[in-house]
């Protein structure tokens, strides 16, 4: 496995398929003292309530210990001191560095000055340990991990690159439907604004927030654009019988979805956000395997 987690595409298929199966086994509780004498940095320059629990709770679970430090502490990268200033003093402290970023470009910059292990807790581009969480989750549900389609519909984010990637490593069906405008701009992904098509004989129908952080000042235009993608019993009706609904969090109940659907038996929500707990402690014990086993 690579030093850092940046993209889900730094993981080979079988290092993908190895790592779930370790999550599998490390659940709410599931004690060790992987991390023994480590202490890991989280460094957050926006909000989070799922991905900061979820590394705090599973480095402690792990035997580890951490600081947390929010843009007050530090400035945001690169506006108190330079990035490269900033990754190679944190890590003469630390073993690892957990970051979330508004730009990606700033991450990769501060990866290649430190010294440690740099992991990517959401960046403007991916979110690749909330798609290890999810693909945990699709994997619980539907028994496997390849084999199925996914359909995501609104805004081509983080969250949706994350997926789409997983899928060319997985080999499942990802389609995107949403606004041409918001396209993803990578590769080969099929994206459409033909929502029916993209949603015929979806197993898995995904949504995520129509403006990001930091895409706060398009809120208004995103929120016309989008509305004809919203994900509501209309919708959901034109993917597979018993489809399952998923979302990273947080939600903005009534726009990108309706209180209906995220409430429905179909919804795995808050299965998603269980599973960032064993799929972030089984990507640290995969970091550090080396120094600890
Ligand atoms: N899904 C997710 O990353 O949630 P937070 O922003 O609350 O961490
Ligand atoms: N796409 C969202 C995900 C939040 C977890 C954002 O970047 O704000």
């Amino acid at each position: 496995m690579q030093k850092s987690f940046l993209s889900i595409a730094n993981l080979s298929k079988d290092e993908l398929l190895e790592l779930l199966e370790v999550a599998s086994t490390q659940r709410l509780r599931v004690v060790s003292k992987m991390l023994r004498d480590q202490h890991l940095a989280l460094y957050f320059e926006k909000p989070s309530l799922r991905t900061k629990a979820s590394f705090e709770t599973g480095i402690g679970e792990l035997g580890g210990s951490f600081s947390y430090f929010s843009a007050v502490d530090t400035g945001k990268l690169g506006e108190r001191e330079s990035v490269e200033d900033l990754a190679k003093t944190m890590s003469e402290y630390f073993s690892a560095i957990i970051v979330r970023v508004y730009s990606h470009t700033a991450l990769e910059k501060f990866t290649a000055a430190a010294s440690v292990p740099v992991v990517n807790a959401l960046s403007d581009r991916e979110h690749p340990c909330q798609v290890l969480a999810d693909l945990l989750t699709i994997r619980d549900k539907l028994g496997k991990l390849e084999g199925f389609k996914l359909a995501f519909l609104g805004d081509g984010n983080n969250v949706a690159l994350s997926l789409a990637l997983a899928a060319e490593i997985l080999g499942f069906e990802f389609i995107l439907a949403g606004p041409k405008d918001y396209y993803l701009k990578y590769g080969q992904i099929k994206q459409t604004e033909d929502i029916d098509a993209a949603l015929q004989n979806a197993d898995v129908v995904y949504t995520d927030t129509w403006t990001s952080m930091g895409d706060e000042e398009e809120e208004m235009r995103r929120k016309k654009l989008f509305l004809p993608f919203q994900l509501n019993t209309e919708t959901l009706r034109k993917a597979k019988e018993g489809a399952i609904v998923m979302h990273c969090l947080p939600a903005h109940r009534e726009k990108e979805i309706t209180n209906k659907v995220i409430d429905s038996k179909q919804s795995v929500v808050f299965q998603q956000a269980a599973n960032r707990l064993p799929a972030q402690k089984a990507l640290l014990i995969k970091l550090f395997s080396k120094a600890t086993v």
